[in-house]
């Protein structure tokens, strides 16, 4: 059977480098404290001319030039986001047109910071029942459109960004398993409430605003826990060994959950991808972004083992193994 391999990767990051001296400008916060708390000294904010949906255009065509597939050849866009410019249409639609992947079809998905790896398995599954599939699956960010500028508990961590990878069938390299979950019961711990109704009667009083909202230590807590455990769950159902695997790409939300997690597991540090000190967390985008990142650098060869891991709000959580 076919598994869903990467044929191409690409990425786009917005232009102004915002740095977390300047945040000392904004809120009540000092470099120290959000670096040694976070690991984050830099993350990048979207502008004029990247909206969402451009910054996901960008990445697509390295992606696309990568892989040399035309855009004509694509059958499926899907856009992991949680921050569209619009609610309709979807990202996808907007990628699809800009790039002229005229015989695809195109629709966003929003798993949070699992989008990613949620699009991947999704990916993989469409490329099981139909193996001539090529699929362009993007996760893009503009979070600093939701952030509360004068929360300097939430506005300090996230950053705006957009990675991109062209999947295609293969035997012998792609998804080997993937194991997720989510659990709604938590939505209250991370969540960005929707734009005012139009309803007279489903307006409710009580919304806080489409700003992202977060209970800081307990996700921090579930974020270390749920991805250990989807982790060892993989290990289990693939009778893999966490020393069997050649690196580590999660979720780049902070440096000491990552750490944590890592401790956990005793994966060695030289194994662990890390590059939220420069972009911040950028949600759906932060996988894709770092896979870029990782491919172009060459350090994996043909027939190693990655391993994906993310949490997110929902709550959703999970873990991908991939054969490079
Ligand atoms: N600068 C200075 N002080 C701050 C800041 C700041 N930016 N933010 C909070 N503080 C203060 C708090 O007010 C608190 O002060 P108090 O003791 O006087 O009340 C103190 O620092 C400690 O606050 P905590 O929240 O306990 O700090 P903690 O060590 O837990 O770090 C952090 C906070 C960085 C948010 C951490 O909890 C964390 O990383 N949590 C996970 C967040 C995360 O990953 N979210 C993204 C989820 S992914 C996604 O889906 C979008």
């Amino acid at each position: 059977m076919k598994k869903a391999a990467l044929l191409g990767t690409g990425s786009c990051l917005p232009r102004r480098v915002l740095s977390n001296t300047e945040l000392e400008g904004l809120v009540d916060t000092s470099d120290e404290w959000i670096t040694s708390r976070t690991g984050i000294k830099t993350r990048r904010i979207a502008g004029k001319g990247e909206e969402n949906y451009q910054l996901a255009t960008r990445a697509a065509q390295k992606a696309l030039l990568m892989a040399d597939v035309d855009a004509a050849a694509i059958d499926l866009v899907l856009v992991a986001t949680i921050t569209p410019h619009m609610i309709m249409p979807s990202c996808a639609c907007f990628v699809q047109a800009e790039i002229g992947a005229e015989n695809a079809f195109a629709y966003d998905l929003n798993a949070a910071c699992s989008g990613f790896l949620f699009g991947l398995d999704m990916a993989d599954k469409y490329i099981a029942s139909r193996p001539g599939m090529k699929i362009l699956l993007i996760g893009s960010e503009t979070l600093s459109a939701r952030v509360n500028w004068e929360d300097r508990n939430t506005c300090i961590l996230f950053g705006d960004g957009a990675g991109a990878v062209v999947l295609g069938g293969a035997e012998d390299r792609g998804v080997i398993a993937s194991s997720l979950f989510s659990d709604g019961r938590l939505w209250k711990l991370l969540y960005m409430d929707s734009p005012k109704s139009r309803n007279p009667d489903l307006c409710r009083p009580e919304r806080k605003g489409c700003y992202i909202q977060m209970t800081g230590r307990d996700v921090f807590k579930f974020a270390v826990r749920s991805m250990e455990e989807a982790i060892m769950n993989l290990l289990e159902e693939t009778g893999q060994r966490i020393e069997d695997i050649d690196l580590v790409i999660p979720h780049q939300a902070n440096i000491r959950i990552l750490n944590k997690l890592a401790e956990r597991l005793s994966i060695a540090p030289e194994k662990l991808f890390v590059n939220v000190d420069t972009y911040g967390n950028t949600s759906a985008a932060s996988i894709p972004i770092a896979l870029d990142e990782v491919n172009r650098s060459g350090r994996l060869t043909a027939g190693d083992t990655v391993l994906f891991c993310s949490f997110g709000g929902g709550f959703t959580w999970g873990a991908l193994l991939m054969r490079w």
